[in-house]
């Protein structure tokens, strides 16, 4: 692999041995996946911030890199695993709270920016069509790379730091024109309208897509951001999609044969794919808890379910997620107040996935994330009900879900 006279004296230990470290973990992985240079980036979205993921071994190496080098280019920081102002109110435990304020607080010794937040997008990270950058987080991954046209490999906690202290990539994988082309064509022929319909499919093509990049195309109407999010944490969870095309929506595929070849046999979602997929996530009866904001709310969701909400009260645990930043202009707006008078709370910074596991005794959850229903019955032995953003809010209002119901 081509080294640069810089890289060179980062690997030669210049810069210090942190810096040394990070370009050796770089140089190891570009040499595994046949990279021939190392390219610049401007920006990183590091996922490794959450305590329970990262563990001591995740704490004591950024402890490690704070005490000796820097961020060199922007880098937020993905979802952590306490809400930082309220931990101590949701009954977050004591003992790991304060292990993950050191792991997050070591973060932003070494220059990183405390969003704490898996939509970075959403709060002022945006890289541009084309960008080369180093980002974490299955469902920002494919959102950034698919709907911004950005490039990424799947960076984990450690090789994000590295390009975060070096700002360089290996250049492999979807850093290059020929790995961003599609494999699977799936032709859309039902209309999608919510972000559960798009989650739907997200879940469907991930399963058969794998690793692979999918394309889709016939969708009736633009999707909105929203949808995108969720389709984009939903193909990443059901299968391990980094980046996904939309036929004249998303921005490298104005054309379908500019993303995929045009003797490729479609796989058809229609109203019946919709359906059985959906099936699989439908419960009826009590609702113990709900879940929305997987991946975090932005501010539109937010105001929808202040909408949702207004006037009423809650029968059961409703937890909202968000980052701190989309709650500070929800706070503003009077769409805090609105949604925890009825009982609901917002939790910023973390999610239930990232965070120590939801409370014992819930048996069954209604989210609008397909991310959340993929992940909820092996990690917590939820049942789950996977509905309109709508019906999670008639679901917490009554405390249960069902044609009988
Ligand atoms: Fe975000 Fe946590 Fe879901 S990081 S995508 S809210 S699992």
């Amino acid at each position: 692999m081509h080294l640069t006279d810089e890289d060179k004296r980062m690997l030669n230990g210049e810069y210090g041995d942190m810096v040394r470290r990070s370009m050796k973990i770089l140089v190891t992985l570009g040499e595994i996946y046949g990279a021939e240079r190392m390219l610049d980036i401007r920006n990183v979205h590091s996922p490794g911030v959450s305590y329970r993921v990262a563990g001591d071994a995740g704490l004591n190496f950024v402890k490690e890199a704070s005490q000796s080098a820097h961020c060199k280019v922007l880098t937020t920081l993905n979802t952590m695993g306490i809400d930082s102002e309220r931990w101590e109110e949701f009954g977050f435990p004591r003992e790991f709270a304060l292990k993950q304020l050191e792991l997050s607080d070591a973060y932003r010794a070494v220059g990183a920016i405390p969003t704490y937040t898996c939509t970075p997008f959403l709060v002022g990270n945006v890289p541009l069509l084309g960008e080369h950058i180093a980002w974490g987080e299955s469902s920002a991954i494919a959102f950034v790379n698919s709907v911004i046209g950005a490039r990424t490999n799947r960076e984990g906690g450690p090789s994000a730091l590295a390009a975060a202290l070096t700002g360089r990539v290996p250049e492999y994988g979807y850093h290059l024109d020929e790995n961003r082309r599609g494999k699977f064509l799936f032709r859309v022929d039902t209309d999608l309208e919510t972000d559960r319909d798009f989650a739907v499919l997200g879940y469907f093509a991930g399963k058969i897509a794998g690793r692979e990049v999918p394309v889709f195309e016939g969708l009736k109407r633009r999707p909105t951001l929203e949808n995108l999010k969720a389709l984009s944490a939903a193909v990443a969870s059901s299968g391990a999609v980094a980046l996904y095309h939309i036929v004249g929506v998303t921005p490298e595929a104005p054309v379908r044969e500019a993303v995929i070849d045009n003797n490729t046999e479609p796989i058809l979602f229609g109203r019946r794919e919709y359906e059985e997929t959906v099936a699989k996530f439908m419960l009826s009866g009590d609702i113990d808890c709900v879940v929305v904001g997987c991946p975090h709310c932005s501010i539109a969701e937010l105001r929808e379910i202040a909408q949702l909400l207004s006037g009423k009260k809650v029968k059961v645990d409703t937890f909202i997620c968000t980052s701190k930043h989309a709650k500070d202009i929800s706070d503003r707006t009077g769409y805090t107040g609105i949604i925890e008078a009825t009982g609901a709370r917002i939790v910023i910074d973390t999610c239930p996935v990232l965070g120590p596991t939801l409370p014992k005794g819930y048996r069954t959850m209604a989210t609008s994330s397909g991310k959340l229903a993929h992940y909820a019955p092996g990690l917590w032995k939820l049942r789950t009900a996977l509905l309109h953003l709508e019906d999670c809010v008639g679901a917490a209002l009554k405390g249960r879900w069902g044609e009988q119901v």
